[in-house]
């Protein structure tokens, strides 16, 4: 948990700080982090006597492209570090807020270009689906209990098989992945009901998830090929 929210809360800070941390990585030598780090202390003025508001912003994200620039070329908070940086973030911020920050959310197109970079693992997914794993806020998801019964929902066992075999080839779904089908049928389970169906999935997951846990799932169904019993 402490690792989560210390993930999290650099995230705000970096997000406050208005730099994409993607192409920091690749400056970490001696010669481009001095660049670096006199670059930013010039671009921020400091003029407490006549504009003491923008000279603390300044001085606020001066601090925050600091940090950003540590912790992208590999430097590890200590315990101290890590409890002042939760206590500041959380006294701007609700922990709920900060949950929601980390979580997928419900929109399919960007979701499917943040999957392009995670690799899904389906053991961790089937964990998270049996609920011996929590999901981001510490709650478990409630998968397996609700797809081991038939009369309740589709069965995980071939859900691979009944998405490619099925739900594929009909044509609302021709021009869906085995992937987008997936992912809408977990973060938006409204948008299809398939027959026999009632439309009891809840619709909580875009908030209970991290893109990663949701590639992990993904994976794990996507391991889900067993023949269908009954087509
Ligand atoms: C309360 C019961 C319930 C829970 C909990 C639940 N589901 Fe479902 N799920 C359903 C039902 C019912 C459907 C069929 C659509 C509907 O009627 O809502 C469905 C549909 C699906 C489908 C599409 C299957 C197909 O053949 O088209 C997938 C994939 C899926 N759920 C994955 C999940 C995952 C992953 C979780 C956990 C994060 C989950 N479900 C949690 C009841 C549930």
């Amino acid at each position: 948990m402490r690792k989560t929210l210390l993930a999290i809360a650099l995230l705000v800070l970096t997000a406050a700080s208005g730099i994409a941390q993607d192409d920091a990585s690749e400056n970490c030598g001696a010669e481009a982090l001095t660049r670096q780090q006199g670059a930013f202390a010039a671009y921020l003025t400091f003029d407490f006597a006549n504009d003491a508001e923008q000279a603390l912003a300044n001085l606020f994200r001066l601090g925050a492209l600091y940090q950003t620039m540590a912790l992208d070329c590999g430097y590890q908070p200590n315990e101290v570090e890590i409890d002042r940086l939760l206590e500041q973030t959380l006294s701007f911020v609700s922990l709920d807020d900060l949950i929601l920050a980390q979580a997928v959310g419900t929109d399919i197109d960007a979701i499917l270009v943040e999957l392009d970079e995670v690799y899904g693992d389906p053991l961790n997914g089937q964990l998270l689906y049996n609920g011996l794993e929590p999901a981001l806020g510490g709650g478990t998801l409630g998968c397996a209990g609700c797809h081991e019964n038939e009369a309740v929902a589709p069965l995980t066992a071939g859900a691979w098989t009944r998405v490619d075999a099925i739900r594929l080839t009909q044509p609302e779904f021709a021009d869906y992945s085995h992937r987008e089908y997936l992912v809408e049928s977990i973060v938006q389970p409204m948008a299809y009901i398939p027959p026999d169906y009632a439309g009891l999935m809840p619709e909580i997951y875009g908030r209970q998830l991290t893109t990663q846990q949701l590639a992990d799932l993904v994976a794990f169904l996507d391991s889900q090929d067993q023949l269908l019993e009954d087509g």
